[in-house]
């Protein structure tokens, strides 16, 4: 895996939104997973910056979730279809009906899964798949224990992830579940990259790199891609015991 350390969350964020323009460019077509969460808002702003300054087609590409709170939708401030169209999708120059598959956390998430897999598969699965770090080292609901095998799937969450939930909602929900791409899908993928800023997440970004591959870090796994890339603000990479071999900047 590629590590790219940026000195600050908002050169990370240019950096991450470049490599996704760049895979545009290369692939008009492209497939292309992005997460919800706060770390990729950056990474949004630059991508609608980007549609509006520099010449980017954006009419030919394709956009999936990553993941979703069981019971939740649009309506709902913080819910990851909010984050990403109100963020980004409803700010590029793209077809949403067309252009866009996301999970539904309000249907029947059973045919959701088999609705969000089918898409990836007549996609001939993900050329790009962009995955936040959790706390305790998940990618989308991807939660420790994972089982890498799975497609779409719905998952019970982490006592972790539920608590860190309320910075989304600002009070708490009962978000027990919750719908994601499977890991198989990021196995699959032409490539993936895995961001993280902040002091926060400087101790599971150091496991997630320079600990053991095992399904308990869900991220550390995305190491197994070959075409993979982990960028990092220079907080994030703190704990790093490479630090100085690793530093991009
Ligand atoms: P965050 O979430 O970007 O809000 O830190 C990451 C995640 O839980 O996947």
């Amino acid at each position: 895996m590629k590590i790219v350390v940026e000195k600050d969350y908002e050169s990370m964020s240019k950096a991450v939104a470049d490599h996704i323009i760049e895979t545009i460019k290369k692939k008009p077509n492209a497939l292309i997973e992005l997460p919800g969460g706060d770390t990729p808002l950056g990474i949004f702003k630059e991508l609608v910056n980007a549609s509006k300054t520099r010449n980017v087609d954006f009419s030919k590409c394709f956009f999936v979730s990553l993941d979703e709170w069981e019971n939740l939708g649009y309506e709902t401030k913080g819910s990851c279809k909010q984050t990403l169209f109100d963020y980004l999708y409803k700010q590029l120059p793209i077809d949403l009906e067309k252009q866009v598959c996301f999970f539904d956390g309000k249907a029947d998430l059973g045919k959701e899964c088999q609705r969000v897999d089918q898409f990836i598969f007549d996609h001939e699965n993900l050329d790009l798949a962009v995955l936040g770090i959790g706390m305790n080292g998940h990618v989308g609901f991807n939660e420790p224990g994972v089982d890498e095998n799975q497609y779409c799937t719905i998952v019970p969450l982490d006592a972790v992830t539920q608590s860190v939930s309320i910075k989304y909602f600002g009070e708490q929900l009962n978000v027990a579940h919750g719908i994601t791409l499977g890991f198989k899908h990021f196995l699959n993928a032409k490539e993936v990259i895995l961001i993280a800023d902040s002091e926060r997440k400087a101790d599971i970004v150091q496991k997630v790199i320079e600990g053991p591959l095992t399904n308990e870090v869900p991220a550390s796994l995305i190491r197994k891609v070959k075409n993979s890339t982990i960028y990092l603000d220079r907080q994030a990479s703190k704990k790093l015991k490479h630090q100085s071999l690793e530093a991009g900047y």
